[in-house]
């Protein structure tokens, strides 16, 4: 079975084909960016609206079929932006009833899950879900995806991408700090936020915010530091839940995922209590439309079916309030 999955949740417009063997046969995405500032929700849905015929095509075109080939559509049905959300929801509704083809919209946090479970052969792993947008550590637990642990305010993604606009540098500003933070010379204290299981970012983006406009820090050193207080906590968070659930594998995603230094901070923090930590290629940690694709054939195979009436959008669905028929 072969399914072409839509990723429309924020800022990417992707679409990935995979099959029921677990193969990626295309990924394709294109992503609105900006200079300066972040994400304008009607403008992102504009860039996706736009581009949305041409990467469906590229995507055909990599994987060297048509819409023939194609046994199911799926896309990303929740949580994110609404305006791009339905987008998304829209070409996915085209093609299926252009081509008369199953449909089904899936959870894009879990997909983010799925994928890597797909990937990488981790059997029962913590999930470390670090985007622009979420922050969880999510697990599977008496027949759900639990969440363990989670920010109380913003995304660590849209927090590393304020930092960088304080700094005065565009969006996705995440690689920007990771840039500047090779070259630090010293640490600076900041404002370490985990309360209980969850954490918090919007004090120490004040905090932040002051220190850059006193003039009196580099953007180097804060920069640095930033990554070594905020991934400290997301690992702090992410060994209780290890522990807490016996679990032996730590899992990265999302955005953040692509950081190299949250990657060796995990990497140690697994070595520490003799755990696997696995890690992603970048394409399936950003968003992306192969994710949607296995997420689409896990729950189809399932017998999951959706008619073209019920393909709608939530944008504010949680991880927990899924239904797990697929494992
Ligand atoms: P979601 O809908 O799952 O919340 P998203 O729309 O935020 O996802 P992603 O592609 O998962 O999209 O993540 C984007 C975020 O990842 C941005 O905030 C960006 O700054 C951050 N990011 C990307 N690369 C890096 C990196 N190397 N280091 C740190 N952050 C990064
Ligand atoms: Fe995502």
């Amino acid at each position: 079975m072969i399914c072409l999955g839509i990723e429309s949740t924020a800022h990417t417009f992707g679409v990935g084909i995979m099959d029921d063997d677990g193969n990626v046969l295309a990924n394709v995405k294109d992503s609105y960016t900006t200079e300066k500032g972040g994400i304008i929700p009607t403008k992102a849905a504009d860039h996706h609206a736009e581009k949305c015929g041409e990467v469906v095509q590229k995507a055909l075109d990599a994987a060297k079929l048509t819409m023939k080939d194609v046994d199911l559509i799926s896309y990303s049905m929740s949580p994110g932006i609404g305006h791009t959300l339905r987008i998304g929801a829209f070409a996915a509704r085209v093609l299926a009833l252009k081509h008369g083809k199953p449909l089904i919209g899936i959870n894009h946090c879990i997909a983010h899950l799925s994928i890597g479970e797909a990937l990488t052969g981790a059997k029962d792993p913590v999930l470390l879900y670090a985007s622009g947008a979420n922050t969880q550590i999510i697990a599977y637990e008496g027949g759900k995806y639990r969440i363990f642990g989670e920010t109380l305010d913003i995304g660590v993604g849209n927090f590393l991408d304020s930092v960088a606009r304080e700094m005065g540098y565009g969006f996705p500003g995440g690689p920007k700090i990771y840039e500047l933070s090779l070259k630090k010379k010293r640490f600076i204290e900041l404002p370490y936020s985990v309360k209980g299981m969850d954490v918090s970012f919007g004090g120490l983006l004040t905090n932040i915010k002051q220190k850059i406009d006193s003039g009196k820090f580099s953007n180097e050193d804060l920069a640095y530091s930033t990554q070594e207080t905020v991934f400290a906590m997301l690992l702090e968070v992410s060994e209780r839940a290890m522990a807490h659930c016996d679990k032996k594998e730590l899992l990265l995603g999302g955005g953040v995922a692509c950081n190299i230094r949250l990657q060796e901070m995990a990497k140690k923090m697994c070595e520490d209590r003799k755990a696997k930590c696995f890690i992603l290629e970048n394409q399936f940690n950003v968003d992306n439309g192969a994710m949607i694709a296995w997420q689409g054939i896990l729950e189809y195979k399932a017998g999951k079916r959706m008619k073209i009436n019920e393909s709608i959008i939530d944008p504010y669905q949680r991880t927990d309030e899924v239904n797990v028929d697929w494992k």
